[in-house]
């Protein structure tokens, strides 16, 4: 069954929807040319490249962003020891990109094809969600690539992660709703703010020439994909808002600030997990003392992005917008 969120308003496109449908025409044009998965086989991503080939001296993750990056038991733990929590970094971070792709994008986008998403539920918004469902479909695909030989040669093959807590959240708050309009809207908020983030999160590690050579090239051509994905969903965002009804409109007025909260979230319970499987002697207290001081740290992320969309779609004009995102700690 189709559910489609109706659209009670029926208020004239204004200008900066015609501009964004504008952008979102020309990067539909644009696709075959940027996409990283057209250029596969002309750039040099071949993971069996030797130029690539794993080098087991080299970290494969940055340390600053492990949740307890100054915590002593961590800086006091042997180098091998330091070496392969670093490589678990790694793989949670790709397995969470996983995440964000499959379960948090993906479905943002169905929505989008199946037209149950007013404002983009046209030819441009439609195929604009099918070009993105393709790059984000070629970045499982990298990450999991990368994933495979970085298990393979650290010996954490038989390594399971628990949920991460970014997807956890979001079903939990659809399951809050009844209406599958509301649901919907927690599922396009989630994917926006995720999308809006993601380059930040990959920038980090893309331009990083001492982590191993092939993660940083697997990170950098994904981020060349997250580029437009960030103005495509800051588009698709403004043609969306501005065609909900006033009561769709304060709801998402009200969810869309909760997933900032979700992305600076230390993931602990996927922490403990892996610091377990390797045996760190210390997982206990470190993870308690994170709870305490770092479980939820807005200062590890900038959302920045994510106000001045708001202040774009016009969510902080209202009363509503601004006590939403003053809820969430997100206005100073
Ligand atoms: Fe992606
Ligand atoms: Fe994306």
């Amino acid at each position: 069954m189709t559910i489609v969120i109706r659209n009670q308003k029926s208020t004239t496109p204004t200008q900066e929807i015609s501009h964004s449908r504008k952008l979102l025409n020309k990067m539909v044009h644009n696709w075959s040319r940027r996409a990283q998965v057209v250029q596969a086989k002309s750039h040099n991503l071949d993971l069996n490249n030797p130029e690539l080939a794993f080098d087991t001296t080299r970290d494969d993750f940055r340390s600053d962003l492990l949740p307890f990056k100054d915590h002593p038991a961590f800086l006091g733990a042997p180098f091998n020891i330091q070496q392969k929590i670093l490589s678990c970094g790694w793989i949670a971070y790709n397995e969470k990109t996983v995440d964000i792709e499959s379960k948090v994008v993906s479905p943002a986008c169905n929505h989008i094809i199946y037209q149950e998403v007013p404002g983009v539920d046209n030819g441009v918004g439609r195929q604009i969600a099918s070009d993105t469902l393709v790059d984000e479909a070629y970045h499982i695909l990298l990450v999991m690539q990368a994933c495979r030989i970085t298990r393979e040669q650290r010996g954490l093959q038989s390594l399971k992660l628990p949920s991460f807590n970014l997807v956890k959240q979001m079903i939990l708050e659809q399951g809050k709703y009844s209406e599958p309009w509301q649901k919907i809207l927690v599922q396009i908020a989630t994917a926006t703010v995720s999308e809006v983030f993601i380059s930040d999160y990959l920038n980090l590690l893309a331009k990083d020439t001492d982590i191993q050579p092939m993660n940083r090239l697997v990170v950098d051509t994904h981020r060349k994909d997250e580029m437009a994905h960030h103005s495509i969903f800051t588009n698709l965002a403004q043609c969306i808002y501005t065609e909900l009804s006033p009561q769709q409109q304060e709801f998402f007025a009200d969810v869309f600030p909760l997933p900032v909260r979700w992305f600076a979230n230390s993931e602990l319970e996927v922490w403990q997990t892996m610091l377990e499987y390797i045996g760190f002697p210390k997982t206990r207290e470190v993870i308690a003392d994170c709870a305490v001081t770092d479980e939820v740290n807005l200062s590890r992320i900038d959302y920045s992005g994510v106000i001045s969309l708001a202040e774009e779609l016009g969510v902080l004009n209202s009363q509503q917008g601004i006590d939403s995102f003053a809820r969430q700690g997100l206005l100073k």
